[in-house]
């Protein structure tokens, strides 16, 4: 269970779905809204650890917890998730939490390493914000939704630029939404995390190979992110209380970017045969996960 800040049932009647909800920071996110009672979808490409996650997490809160298989790279694989989920009931709330990334220097890149990451985090969140923004405004229901970020958005991702490039244009999608669907009182926040250590993201841009030092840069706070720090700024924003709180990006990483940056700028040191180790490592990762992929049967819901 997560160490929450909240009364118990404070998020009971929301129906939220969290996408990227069967691993790392996605799942911490998930199992505080459960905790605190409300209904939670959770949505990946890998329905093994997608049931995994949520058959843990509903064991443990007794909440309803669903896991749904989806693609967020294909807009239709979205809409028939979305509407699967509408037939059960609107959602009140969105994380767009799924992401891909990987260090890289950037002149290695391909149009398809690009796209690797564009497609999921630019693209693929723009389609779920919008499968579920169309049902909120023709119905004329309230939500919240939260995207999840990095502070690179404001001082770039030197080897990272395909990230980068995609979160800063989600952060002004929230800006632009907020504004937008105001009218509609569909809220839109992000968050922008410093270093919380998960499988997922340290494999691609930590690895061994590159020191395991990824964004090694001075933290004022002495420490990495504790899940739970980011679970209760997750749940504050979706929360009711706070309606009036719409259009921002909340830093959480103890001042790193303010104090060093927060990047990968570090990495400038490295050389090419530094580099093909790195790729070598970070693609043993992405192969691992595929096998899982490949397991698997169903694409989307
Ligand atoms: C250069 C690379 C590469 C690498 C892949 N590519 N890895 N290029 N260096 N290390 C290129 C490939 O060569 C290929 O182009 C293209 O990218 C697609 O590769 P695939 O392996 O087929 O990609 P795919 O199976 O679609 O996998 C997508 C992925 C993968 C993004 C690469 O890592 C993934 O599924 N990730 C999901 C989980 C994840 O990334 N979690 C971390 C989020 S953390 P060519 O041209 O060769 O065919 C995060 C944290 C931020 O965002 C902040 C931390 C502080
Ligand atoms: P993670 O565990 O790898 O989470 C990424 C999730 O996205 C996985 O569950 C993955 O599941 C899902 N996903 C990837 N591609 C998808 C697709 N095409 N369709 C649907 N789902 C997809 O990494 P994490 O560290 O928790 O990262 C979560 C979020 O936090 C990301 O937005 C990341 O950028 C952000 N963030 C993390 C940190 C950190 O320090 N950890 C810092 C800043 C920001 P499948 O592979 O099964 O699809």
């Amino acid at each position: 269970m997560v160490e929450m800040m909240f009364r118990d049932n404070l998020l009971s009647g929301k129906r939220i779905l969290v996408t990227g909800g069967g691993t790392g920071l996605g799942e911490v996110m998930a199992e505080a809204y459960a905790q605190l009672g409300a209904i939670v979808y959770i949505c990946g490409r890998r329905i093994n650890v997608l049931e995994q996650t949520a058959k843990r997490i509903g064991d443990a809160t007794g909440s309803t917890v669903k896991a749904l298989a989806c693609d967020i790279r294909l807009p239709e694989a979205v809409d028939e998730l979305v509407a699967q989920i509408w037939s059960e009931g609107p959602l009140t709330g969105l994380v767009n939490n799924a992401a891909g990334n990987f260090i890289s220097r950037t002149r290695d890149l391909s149009p398809r390493g690009f796209n690797a990451i564009a497609d999921i985090v630019f693209r693929g969140t723009f389609y779920v914000t919008l499968a579920c923004g169309k049902r909120w405004i023709e119905a004329g229901d309230t939500a919240s939704v939260i995207s999840i970020l990095t502070t690179w958005i404001w001082n770039g991702g030197p080897f990272t630029v395909p990230s980068a490039m995609s979160k800063a244009g989600i952060n002004i999608m929230t800006k632009s939404l907020a504004s937008e669907w105001g009218p509609h009182r569909i809220r839109l926040n992000a968050i922008a995390p410093g270093p919380f250590p998960t499988k997922g993201a340290w494999e691609r841009l930590s690895p061994q190979s590159a020191g395991g030092s990824g964004s090694s840069g001075y933290i004022p706070l002495g420490r990495v992110g504790e899940m739970n720090e980011l679970a209760n700024l997750a749940v504050f924003l979706m929360a009711d209380g706070c309606e009036y709180l719409t259009g921002q990006t909340i830093a959480i990483d103890g001042a790193m970017h303010l104090a060093s940056g927060g990047n990968f700028a570090s990495l400038s040191k490295l050389g090419d045969s530094d580099w093909e180790r790195i790729r070598n490592e970070i693609r043993s990762a992405n192969e691992q996960d595929r096998k899982e992929r490949a397991k698997e049967t169903r694409v989307s819901v």
